[in-house]
């Protein structure tokens, strides 16, 4: 029989779309920093987590790419450099890894799609939308951008699609009792948005689509062939298949179901708190006993995205810095509850601050001491002083409770603040006792100085338990560096005091935490990411051509002209506008406007035979009259635009007509 306390943790199942940044890799750092607490206090735990492989994204990724989604899914779920390696670099001790492909998952959420519908709380509908053609998508009102596909900017048009709903409506009542009246979701700031947002909204909440049939890379609804699962239902069900529920692959749900906690970050917390509870009670299942929504790492103060070009590569930090020092950043820098802003100045800093000051200091000094006055071996006789001794060994002792305190809040932040408060204490001890003043006269003080290194190894030691699931490597090394047995490692030796031996030996090890040039490293650092922004865009893009045709009749209307610049001079007040003045054949200057300023100079286009429609109605910009549209050609080169006027040989007369 198992007696240990049971824990089951996740993390959400991230989609293979792209490379995982640190904005990723924060969660599965925090979930892991929970991992290795609940196992370092004697739980048996599963740590879950995977990938979340289905859905148009995908498929249209695959399409691109030429390949077929499976490969697709494979070549960064699997293939080096891929998620599996940047957890297994990130030092992950994750118990299961689901991948939504996998067979037994697939079986599993075809059963669960037929119950639902047995019971009623899955019904055949129709979905009606907004459809883009070309995109073959499904858009809502509400997530079209000017009245405009989002993906691809192009016409919607109005659309109905056969499809399934689930009655989320249904358990409207009780996920709301649930959210209001029980700590299910936190932090609790979150649980009004909900509420407000989805349940008590206009309308209430709605019944959800769970099938699609405009794609087919999903899960198939096994009784009515062209239906995939929505990949949400999809998707969340992996925290219990993954334990074997509705297969046979796993038999873990008796041991680990419901959960402890699901960390998500918060643009997903709707799925988790809303359709997931809702998921379980119409299969009747017990609920999950705790949802976390993380915030964001932000970039410059914006959320790190792959789109957006800004996102921080985990592997190239964890090279420079070491895979421990980056885990501890993360999740020494920002409350997990709300968002973080990461600056590479907050990380150097923190390394240097926390990690080489304050923690490689106090082992390093304490050792080198050790070895220099005793030889690395304590003498045995290490009494302490109560008057000396005392609040050191009292704030030591207290840590552990102040710590679990807070980690079981999930406040990282706090629990390692409680740990380098002590560390910072330590560090003060040794300049309050001056141990080398002690040296000079061993016979008198030898006693004292030993006991005030005794003090410092167990200061150490309790601060290195409890780092343990942050900086897993690098306490082992201090652990060694101290003389510390597995003994003297474990959780129940982290409330005690004097568990090292007396005669404890030690070595002074390698530099654990090398501090770094600030300077240097930041702008080593800043042409490193603007190199990789620059990569990550797309080299050239030119606007999507358009569906839409014109008659050649109407194209004939257009009246295009040779023009001449006469006169070109910046718009006062404006940042954006150029004024032209242009011979235009016709014997009267034509004044035209355009919106060119941050491309040209004006003197620069003097003389310049441009290319205009002359017959658009006159418009008023800035108050001046703009008769015409200059020709220009704009494309985007690595994220940033380009314009290019259109100019003719000069040998063109003013006033030529193009057609
Ligand atoms: O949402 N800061 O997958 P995903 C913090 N497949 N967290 C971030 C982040 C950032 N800058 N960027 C992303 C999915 N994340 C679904 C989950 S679970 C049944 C299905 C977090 O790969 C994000 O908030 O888009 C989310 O929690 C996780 O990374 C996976 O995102």
């Amino acid at each position: 029989m198992n007696e240990k306390k049971s824990y089951y943790i996740t993390t959400p199942i991230y989609y293979p779309s792209g490379k995982l940044h640190i904005g990723h890799a924060y969660c599965t750092v925090a979930t892991d920093a929970m991992a290795r607490y609940k196992r370092l206090c004697g739980c048996d735990v599963m740590f879950l987590t995977g990938t979340d492989e289905h859905g148009q994204k995908i498929e249209d990724k695959a399409r691109e790419a030429g390949v077929t989604p499976q490969e697709f899914v494979d070549n960064i779920v699997a293939a080096p450099g891929g998620v599996l390696d940047l957890w297994k670099l990130m030092n992950i001790s994750y118990d299961r890894f689901i991948r939504t492909t996998d067979d037994y998952h697939v079986e599993s959420i075809q059963k669960i799609f037929r119950k639902m519908y047995d019971n009623g709380d899955i019904y055949k509908g129709s979905y009606k939308g907004k459809y883009c053609k070309p995109c073959e998508s499904f858009w809502t009102e509400s997530q079209l951008v000017d009245g405009k596909c989002p993906d691809c900017g192009r016409e919607v048009m109005d659309a109905e699609e056969e499809a399934y709903f689930f009655r989320a409506s249904k358990y409207a009542d009780r996920v709301r009792e649930l959210l209001l009246n029980t700590d299910f979701l936190e932090p609790r700031s979150r649980v009004h948005e909900m509420v407000n947002n989805f349940i008590d909204c206009e309308g209430g909440l709605q019944d959800l689509c769970v099938s699609r049939t405009s794609f087919t890379w999903g899960v198939p609804v096994d009784f009515d062939p062209g239906h995939v699962v929505y990949v949400w239902l999809d998707a969340l069900f992996n925290y219990m298949t993954a334990l074997g529920y509705q297969n046979k692959k796993y038999d873990d749900v008796e041991n680990f179901w419901p959960a402890d906690a699901h960390f998500v970050g918060k643009e997903i917390v709707r799925f988790h708190a809303i359709y997931w509870p809702a998921f379980l009670m119409s299969m009747g299942l017990p609920l999950p006993k705790k949802v976390y929504g993380h915030g964001w790492l932000n970039f410059n103060g914006d959320k790190m995205s792959k789109s957006k070009g800004n996102v921080v590569d985990p592997h190239l930090l964890s090279q420079r810095y070491g895979v421990d020092a980056l885990r501890f950043f993360l999740l020494r820098s920002f409350p997990f509850g709300s968002d973080g802003n990461f600056t590479n100045e907050l990380l150097i800093q923190t390394i240097n601050n926390d990690l080489a000051n304050d923690l490689g200091n106090l082992v390093s000094r304490t050792t080198a001491m050790a070895e220099k006055y005793f030889g690395g071996t304590l003498p045995g006789d290490c009494r302490g002083d109560e008057a000396l001794d005392g609040e050191l060994i009292a704030l030591v002792k207290g840590l552990r409770d102040r710590y679990e305190g807070q980690m079981e809040k999930f406040q990282f932040q706090n629990a390692l603040e409680e740990v380098f408060k002590v560390v910072q204490r330590a560090n003060k001890y040794i300049d309050e006792n001056a141990p080398w003043a002690l040296a000079k006269d061993m016979d008198a003080n030898g006693t004292r100085l030993a006991a005030v290194l005794y003090n410092l190894l167990e200061a150490v030691r309790v601060c290195t338990v409890l780092l343990i699931p942050f900086m897993p490597e690098s306490c082992e090394k201090i652990f060694a560096q101290i003389g510390a047995d597995e003994g003297a490692r474990t959780w129940d030796s982290a409330a005690q005091w004097g568990v090292l031996p007396t005669t404890v030996s030690v070595s002074k090890g390698e530099n654990l935490f090398p501090r770094i040039d600030m300077n240097k490293e930041l702008s080593e650092l800043d042409a490193i990411m603007e190199e990789a922004k620059k990569a990550a865009l797309p080299a050239l893009e030119v606007e999507p051509f358009l569906e839409e045709q014109v008659d050649f009749d109407t194209f004939c209307k257009s009246d295009f002209r040779a023009v001449k610049v006469k006169a070109c001079e910046n718009v006062k007040k404006s940042a954006k506008l150029l004024r032209f003045t242009l011979d235009d054949g016709t014997g009267t200057d034509r004044q035209i406007l355009s919106g060119i300023a941050m491309y040209y100079k004006p003197e620069e286009l003097v003389g310049k035979t441009l290319v205009a429609i002359v017959n658009l109605p006159p418009r008023k910009m800035m108050g001046l009259d703009s008769c015409g549209m200059l020709i220009s050609a704009v494309h985007t080169e690595q994220g940033e635009e380009r314009l290019h006027l259109l100019m003719v040989d000069d040998a063109i007369p003013a006033g030529a007509k193009l057609c």
